[in-house]
């Protein structure tokens, strides 16, 4: 499974990819905003650090003007992924943006139907929201679940992006269900780090290592 990180905070971005783990990233109007910076700024710096797909998503709500934003922001760099959402309006931008090989990723996806259609037309990403489903007592693992066996039953290419990821248990889940990449705040990222058992060890052979005649 690719690990992408779900900030737009470059200190974050730099520190996972120099953990090696990094494929990609992933950006929303709310993350952009809490960086407290500048749209283009914050996507420029994003693809000299990562070299993967970097997700920018657009917030005109009609076709004609995602298309203006998309073609803006593809310009940056190849590895600008365009964010849709999931409207009428975002399928039909995602069909000039197929035909036009600009990358795409259609999110705020919370059903199955959403995302068959998503992949007919032919997204390099799905994103369907774990998270914000299990806050409505729905079990968003079943999403990530249905999509998968949607796409293998039709070979459809489209990579499932289990998004909305809040705890070690989902992103273990995404693995297990087989989502093709799963994006990560630096939170869960540094949990997934994490043992009691790997810090007791460290502190037990620094102990026997002060009895190691130097
Ligand atoms: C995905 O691309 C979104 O940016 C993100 O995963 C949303 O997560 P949230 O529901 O925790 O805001």
């Amino acid at each position: 499974m690719k690990i992408f990180i779900d900030t737009a905070d470059v200190q974050e971005i730099r520190e996972a990819n120099d953990m090696g783990i990094l494929d990609g990233v992933t950006t929303n109007p709310s993350l952009i905003a809490k960086s407290g910076r500048k749209f283009r700024d914050v996507i420029e710096e994003i693809v000299k650090i990562v070299d993967g797909p970097i997700s920018a998503e657009v917030v005109s709500l009609d076709h004609e003007g995602m298309m203006k934003e998309a073609r803006e922001y593809a310009k940056i760099h190849s590895n600008v992924v365009i964010k849709l959402p999931m409207t009428v309006e975002g399928l039909k931008a995602l069909k000039i943006c197929v035909s036009e090989k600009i990358k795409t990723n259609i999110t705020l996806v919370f059903n199955a139907n959403q995302a068959l259609l998503v992949g007919k037309v032919g997204a390099t990403f799905v994103s369907p929201f774990i998270g914000r489903l299990d806050d409505i007592s729905q079990i968003g693992m079943d999403l990530i679940r249905q999509i998968r066996t949607i796409y293998n039953n039709y070979g459809i290419k489209t990579q499932i992006l289990a998004a909305s990821i809040r705890n070690p248990i989902h992103f273990l889940e995404s693995a297990l269900v087989g989502a093709d990449v799963a994006t990560v705040p630096m939170s869960v990222i540094k949990q997934l780090t994490q043992h009691p058992l790997t810090d007791l060890g460290i502190e037990r052979f620094l102990k026997d290592w002060e009895k190691v005649p130097k």
